[in-house]
Order: C-alpha cells, then structure tokens, then sequence
C-alpha cells in the first residue's frame, strides 16, 4: 500500500504519493520540479504552436469531449491546458513540484486532477482511460519500456496512447549525430549544476548555441529557401518558436541528469510489448510522436 497526503494547493487539493524509488530517476525528478516551476507561462501562441505538433497524428476518434485522459508525466500541465475542450476528464500525473506549477497554469476547473506519483504508482484501475499520452517522459526513466507497459495497462482495450520519445536521428544528415554527441558532453556537466547556476548557464546556451541556428533558419526562410532545404539544418525545428520556449528546451535538454533515444524500431517493439496495435508514426517534427490503439 503507497502512503499518501492531500495537499491543498491554489486551486484543488492534490493528491501526493510516496513514490516508490524503483523505476525513477530522483535527481531528474527533482530537477523537472525547477523548471517547470521556472517556466510556466506559456503564451497561447506557443501552446497552438507547439500542441499542435504533438497532437498532429491524433484523431477526433481516439479523443474528444467524451474522453477519459491521462497527461503521465503532466509537468507544467502545458498540454492539458491546450486540450481544453477536448475531454470528460483528466487526470495530470507527475511525481516532481511540478504538480504545484501545473495546478497555477491550469487554474480552477472541475474536469482537470492532479496526483503527485510516477510511472510505478498510477492510482487507477487498469483500462480505466480512453486515451493515455505521455510527451517527453519516458525517456527520463531508467526503464523506459516498463514506464510504459505500467502506462499503457491503464488505458482500455480500444483506447489510444500517444507517446513522444527522443530519437537517434537515423532519419538526419551524420553530422547531427556529431552535434549531438558534443551537446552530450556539455549535458553531463551542465546537469550537475546547482540548479540556479544551471538555469543561468542554460539561458546563455540558448543564446550562443540555438539562437545562431534560429537565426540562420529565420534569415533563410525570409530569402525564400524552402523547408525541405532548412531542415537538413540543426535546431531548424525553433525556427517559429519563442525565445521563451527555446530557454524552456535549453534548460530540458541540458539541464536533465538522465535521458535515453530511440530508433522507430525500437519504439514499435516497446509500444507492441506493451499491448498496442496501428501503431502510427508522424513523419514531422518532434522525432519520435507516434500513436498507438490498445489490443
Ligand atoms: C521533459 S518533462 C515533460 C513534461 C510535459 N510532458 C511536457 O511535455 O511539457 C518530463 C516530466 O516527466 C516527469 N517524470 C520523470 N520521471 C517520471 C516518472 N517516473 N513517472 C512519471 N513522470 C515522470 C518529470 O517530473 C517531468 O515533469
């Protein structure tokens, strides 16, 4: 039996496990927690913007007013805030302090809860959602395909889980791979950061490492140079996005301990072990988004 509190956040009391240290990386955990309650206001713009990138490959079928969902992994609770409209209920699960910046952002509204746990203790019956996502989490865990057996479980036969994965640039030019080791190097000291000093060094990251790349990318597409051209350059993918959100992904990417990638094979044998069928990949940006239906 997990020990549990209610705590009377802003606006709803929110539900908090003690999450059990098995498939969780408490150092990142703990790190999510800052950010999140760093960066936590989203203009509508970005939310339209980037939401609709993720949620591109999902249909009015698999989610709709009628749904019962799950954001695992929720933190600012950003995505549920652009899904207004679109579900019965939902639930938003994170086990960092992110929970607390989630409940701000999505102010008071009946059809949204929020619980503080992981991956290894999701407080519902299993086949209780109609629709599961969980957008750049499941990397994050030390075992990534038991994160998400343990979510998809909770989902109904029927019912669809959309899932956000890094990739391993096999569909990318080598010289991605060389840009991303050299990040990677940067990451592992970056991360261990005190975590002011890091949210520092990841602003000036942002400018000095993706703002040459923006900026070539906008300075192209002004001059005419079509997309299909753009995209074979690093952090084209920021092109439209706000300074805002690349600060955000900055710290993401170089402020988090641990992350892992994956190739679309290994996604498809992961979400098939899990109990999905039509699995359905989108061919843009994010790398890797794909949806899949419960067996
Ligand atoms: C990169 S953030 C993504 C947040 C949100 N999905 C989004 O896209 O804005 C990763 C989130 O995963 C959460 N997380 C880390 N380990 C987890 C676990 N074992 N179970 C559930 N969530 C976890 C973190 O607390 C963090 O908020």
């Amino acid at each position: 039996m997990v020990k549990s509190t209610e705590v009377q956040s802003v606006n709803r009391v929110i539900k908090c496990y003690d999450v059990p240290g098995v498939n969780i990386d408490h150092k990142t955990v703990s790190s999510f927690g800052v950010e999140w309650n760093a960066f936590h206001g989203f203009s509508e713009l970005d939310l339209q913007y980037t939401g609709d990138m993720y949620f591109d490959i999902v249909t009015k079928e698999m989610l709709n007013d009628q749904s019962t969902v799950i954001d695992i992994g929720c933190g600012s609770g950003r995505w549920i805030k652009y899904l207004d409209g679109r579900y019965k209920k939902v639930i938003g699960l994170d086990p960092s302090e992110a929970i607390f910046a989630a409940d701000k952002l999505l102010g008071k509204n009946d059809k949204v809860e929020l619980v503080r746990s992981s991956t290894d203790h999701i407080p519902f019956p299993d086949g209780y959602f109609d629709f599961a996502y969980s957008l750049g989490v499941l990397h994050h865990i030390p075992d990534t395909e038991k994160a998400l057996v343990d979510s998809v479980r909770k989902v109904k036969s029927g019912g669809h889980f959309l899932v956000y994965l890094y990739y391993r640039f096999e569909n990318r030019p080598f010289y991605f791979r060389i840009f991303y080791w050299l990040s990677n190097l940067v990451r592992r000291g970056v991360c261990k950061l005190p975590h002011r000093l890091k949210k520092g060094v990841c602003n000036f990251l942002a400018v000095i490492l993706y703002m040459p790349f923006v900026l070539l990318c906008r300075f192209l597409r002004f001059i005419g140079v079509p997309e299909k051209i753009r995209f074979h350059i690093p952090l084209q993918a920021y092109e439209k996005q706000s300074f805002y959100i690349i600060r955000n992904d900055s710290l993401d990417r170089f402020g988090t301990p641990l992350e892992q990638r994956f190739s679309t094979k290994q996604i498809t044998a992961m979400m098939t072990k899990a109990g999905l069928t039509d699995i359905r990949f989108s061919d843009k940006i994010p790398f890797w988004h794909a949806v899949g239906r419960k067996i």
